[in-house]
């Protein structure tokens, strides 16, 4: 191949691969399994940074490995062992950084980096970024407060950059299945959605272990770990947990629902709730966390509404997962797990309704018009059906291969800071109306939310 065709063929992002179809017999078969682009010479591929080096970072290390089109230049995080750990994963190679970003941000061979700190940092550090000239994934929830999104866009516009935020099932060859189905009008009009985050278990609910080693001032650095948020004494709890804690994370909201709503706006074809109102408690988990173990939360779209709810005190019913109810069916999505349609079927029970009525009466209204044939039922036997979809490679290596497609193309990222920011938005209004105690409606020209 040659060297402009192959770079054609690497520029080619991954999940349009994965997203070609073809209708057969009525059912939407998928061609196999996306196929990431040919791994790239050391000089088509683009140089990573790592910012956050803990369970994320980890995994999106790995993954970007995967994706055969990164240098893997430098990590930095605020505890050493995770930098050791860094150096684990590359045979020695990559560069390590302890607590001093801007440093690695200083460093004119890296092109992009991926940011997995806690959400407190996660403004700052993209800022930060952009303005030295990076491309930017940036884990999800992009914001900690609402008002961080218009800044994100703004700096993204004006230093020219590619933002990419980390919900990685939008890069799915699920949600692309997902998409098309609710699109091509199957489902009928989608007026509803349910969909659900639950857990049940110790580290489930953030109570994570903390590393035996961890010396503040020795091999951890609790003043950059705080950054931005409010001085608190040492506390390794509010590290490792710190999704258990306002000063750093939005719990269940913006931490699980916000997959749920970027998978809703991307499947729907949505923007953002015109108002959400939430409910909510601490009503098992005594462990001290300041965020709610339960949340439930009404968002209203205008043309379809969406109930949503998380627990961590229970998980009997489906862990991760969003329904849409159509007049004509329904499709099940579990994230990255399982995906099921169902026709609807439709019975006027006239048999119940018009029982009181004289016989004579009743025969004669059900020989009119369609009522026999409705009363009896109509449409299709509900046969629930499981559709297929690849699940390798997995979303978050799709994800990267879109965002390292995107750096390289300068064409918008697939899930463009202002896709990160309604998402993010939508978590924040939940905790805004929990909190409050009051409905939070959105205010789409000024970007923020205010309460009725
Ligand atoms: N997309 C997903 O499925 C997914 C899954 C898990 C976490 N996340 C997101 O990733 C982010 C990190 O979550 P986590 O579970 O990896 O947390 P974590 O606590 O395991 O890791 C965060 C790391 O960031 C480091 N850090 C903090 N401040 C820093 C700074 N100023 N400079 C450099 N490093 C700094 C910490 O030392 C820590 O190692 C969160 O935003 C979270 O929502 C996304």
């Amino acid at each position: 191949m040659s060297k402009s065709t192959r770079r054609q063929f690497i520029l080619r992002s991954a999940t349009q691969a994965a997203s070609l179809g073809l209708v057969l017999n009525g059912r939407l078969i998928t061609l196999p399994p996306s196929l990431l682009p040919d791994p790239a010479g050391p000089n088509d591929r683009v140089n990573l940074g790592f910012i956050g080096f803990g369970i994320r970072g980890n995994i999106l290390l790995e993954a970007a490995k995967e994706t055969g089109q990164a240098n893997l230049v430098e990590v930095c995080d605020c505890y050493q062992g995770h930098l050791e750990r860094a150096k684990q994963r590359t045979e020695g190679k990559i560069a390590t950084n302890f607590a001093q970003y801007k440093r690695l941000l200083d460093r004119k061979d890296i092109d992009a980096v991926v940011v997995a700190t806690p959400d407190h940092w996660h403004k700052r550090i993209v800022l930060d970024a952009l303005s030295a000239g990076k491309d930017v994934y940036i884990e999800k929830p992009m914001t900690y407060r609402i008002e961080d999104g218009p800044a994100i866009i703004k700096a993204a516009r004006e230093h020219k950059r590619i933002v990419q935020v980390g919900s990685q099932w939008v890069s799915s060859e699920q949600h692309k299945k997902a998409r098309e189905i609710v699109m091509s009008g199957k489902l009928g009009k989608v007026t509803k959605v349910t969909a659900s985050y639950n857990r049940n278990s110790s580290t489930g609910s953030w109570n994570y272990p903390m590393p035996a080693d961890l010396q503040e001032g020795v091999n951890f650095n609790w003043q950059e770990w705080l950054g931005p948020a409010p001085k608190v004494a040492y506390n390794p709890e509010r590290v490792f947990r710190y999704r258990k804690y306002w000063d750093y994370s939005g719990g269940i909201s913006t931490d699980l629902f916000v997959h749920l709503i970027t998978s809703i706006h991307f499947i729907m074809d949505a923007e953002s709730p015109k108002s959400v109102a939430a409910t909510g408690g601490i009503l098992y988990r005594h462990d001290g966390r300041e965020v709610p173990d339960t949340l439930d939360a009404l968002f209203d779209y205008g043309s379809f509404c969406v109930n949503m709810a998380g627990t961590f005190n229970s998980a009997s019913t489906a862990g991760q997962g969003i329904q849409f109810l159509g007049t004509e069916g329904s499709l099940s999505v579990l994230l990255g797990a399982g995906m099921v349609e169902q026709p609807e079927y439709k019975r006027e029970n006239y048999e119940y309704s018009i029982d009181s009525w004289p016989k004579g009466m009743q025969e004669s209204f059900l020989n009119q018009d369609n009522h026999r044939a409705e009363s009896q039922g109509t449409g299709t036997k509900p046969v629930p059906e499981n559709l297929e979809f690849a699940d390798k490679p997995d979303a978050t290596v799709l994800h990267l291969a879109n965002f390292i497609n995107a750096v390289r193309t300068r064409q918008p990222s697939y899930e463009t800071a202002e896709v990160g920011h309604h998402a993010a938005a939508a978590g924040h209004m939940v905790n805004l109306s929990y909190r409050s105690g009051k409905r939070m409606l959105w205010d789409a020209n000024k970007g923020t939310a205010s309460e009725l």
